[in-house]
């Protein structure tokens, strides 16, 4: 299957979606034909230059969001992808961006999407003393993370006493979650 994913930050999901794509459940099975970012200066488009990775970039800022999002998504379709896979891409999707790619865009959310929705997830976790949190792989629909779910995995907070501890478990979950969602998606 044809990736594009989809950031606008560091890319450390991007990042463990190439290696598993080298290397891991996704070998064989998935190819990353575009990294897409809606800021020109993310640093996760500079690594996943360096991973070798085709780069695109279209700035957001200042745009209206339906004439964006239809630029965004004509410029993606170039590239074929099955699969439009957000990782840390900070912009809710109009139904411009959707309708082309309906059923094929993913996304991971740090919290269970039906308890928390949104940005602060592990903020939210780490604040209201969580002995457990789940990552939640899903479709996007045209809500703020409410689409169907397809994968979730909990995280054991118990012990974690800083916010950079529930990160740091959290992100090591994440990590393996996504690719293994999308290797399930692609065999079925
Ligand atoms: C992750 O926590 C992801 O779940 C959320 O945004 C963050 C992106 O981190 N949607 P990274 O850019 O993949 O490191």
């Amino acid at each position: 299957a044809r990736l594009a994913i989809l950031l606008s930050g560091r890319g450390s999901n991007m990042l463990a979606l190439v290696k598993a794509v080298q290397n891991g459940v996704l070998k064989g099975l998935a190819e990353v034909v575009v990294v897409f970012s809606n800021k020109p200066d993310a640093p996760g488009l500079e690594l996943a230059a360096a991973l070798g990775c085709p780069t695109a970039a279209l700035p957001s800022q200042g745009r209206q969001r339906r004439e964006y999002d239809a630029e965004a998504a004509a410029l993606l379709q170039q590239y074929r992808p099955d699969f439009i896979v957000l990782a840390g891409y900070m912009r809710i999707l109009s139904p411009a961006f959707i309708q082309p790619f309906a059923g094929r865009i993913l996304n991971i959310h740090p919290a269970d999407t039906r308890q928390h929705q949104g940005l602060h997830a592990y903020e939210w976790a780490f604040e209201n003393q969580l002995p457990e949190t789940k990552i939640t792989v899903h479709l996007v629909d045209e809500g703020l993370d409410t689409g169907p779910i397809i994968l979730q995995e909990t995280v054991d907070l118990r012990g974690a006493s800083t916010l950079e501890e529930v990160e740091r478990r959290g992100l090591a979950v994440e990590h393996q979650l996504y690719a293994r969602a999308l290797a399930g998606l692609i065999k079925n």
